[in-house]
């Protein structure tokens, strides 16, 4: 690995804990101004001082984040469906050359594994790794899934490993049960967890936990946090299992005490 490559994954994940916290804002891209990001800057100001690295476009990172910020951009780079149409059939929306220019840390596509354009999707992935690996910019490949998929263990573990075999960076998929098995399905590849749809906040909790127990790096969540009724709670609660060591209960109070402040 280069050394523009190595620099870049060590301003995401830190080397001091080996893991990292990933605050992904990038839903409007097929959502479009889903709730809590219809104001992305108003929402994600707070939220910044607590994240490690910010998941989002190029029009969101252009609009409302200020270029003096502090963060490693993951950049969104692959887009072209929306929710009212079919969700497989993603092109690369954003080229290289913005990327750079825009300083991203790390560029990310999503690949639908069993979905209509599954074989296009891996494409895309193809040739960010072959621009990442050119300009020294790491590629997180999103394992997305389709709605007549299930997201177990073994469906997890097949579209993690096809990311990790056409040369992805860093994994981001859903835990599952079993997911020590999607992990180790990766290798030496990091992998972190999507929060998905909305859950009770000790359920979003649990998951992280979960995650990070089988063997997962961090996450990249988002709902999960900027959806929460203390989304400073949370983020600091999730900060607090990732990087801190802490139990599930010991978050929630993290989150409940900010929640009550
Ligand atoms: C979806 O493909 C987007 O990449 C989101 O960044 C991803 O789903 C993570 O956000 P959430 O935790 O809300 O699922």
């Amino acid at each position: 690995m280069n050394w523009g490559m190595k620099n870049r994954i060590s301003r995401i994940i830190k080397p001091k804990t080996g893991r990292c916290v990933m605050l992904a804002v990038d839903h409007g891209y097929f959502q479009g101004p889903t709730t809590g990001l219809s104001n992305l800057g108003r929402t994600v100001e707070p939220l910044l001082p607590y994240a490690d690295a910010l998941m989002i476009t190029r029009g969101a990172v252009r609009n409302w984040i200020e270029p003096i910020v502090d963060i490693p951009i993951i950049l969104r780079v692959s887009g072209g469906q929306s929710i009212l149409k079919e969700l497989s059939n993603e092109t690369i929306t954003t080229g290289i050359e913005d990327a750079i220019r825009i300083n991203a840390s790390a560029i990310t596509c999503s690949v639908y594994v069993g979905g209509e354009y599954e074989r296009e999707t891996i494409e895309n992935l193809s040739k960010l790794v072959d621009d990442g690996e050119k300009y020294g910019i790491p590629v997180l490949a999103v394992t997305a899934v389709g709605k007549e998929m299930v997201r177990d263990a073994r469906y997890l573990g097949l579209t993690s490993r096809i990311c990790v075999e056409t040369g992805a960076h860093i994994i981001k998929t859903y835990y599952t049960e079993g997911f020590e098995k999607v992990v180790e399905a990766c290798g030496k590849v990091p992998v972190v967890i999507a929060g998905g749809k909305k859950l009770p906040e000790i359920d979003a909790l649990k998951m992280a936990y979960g995650a990070i127990s089988d063997g997962a790096i961090g996450v990249d969540m988002g709902r999960n946090i900027f959806q929460s009724d203390s989304p400073v709670g949370m983020i600091q609660a999730v900060r607090a299992i990732v990087h801190g060591g802490k139990s599930v209960d010991e978050a929630y109070e993290i989150y409940e005490q900010s929640k009550n402040k």
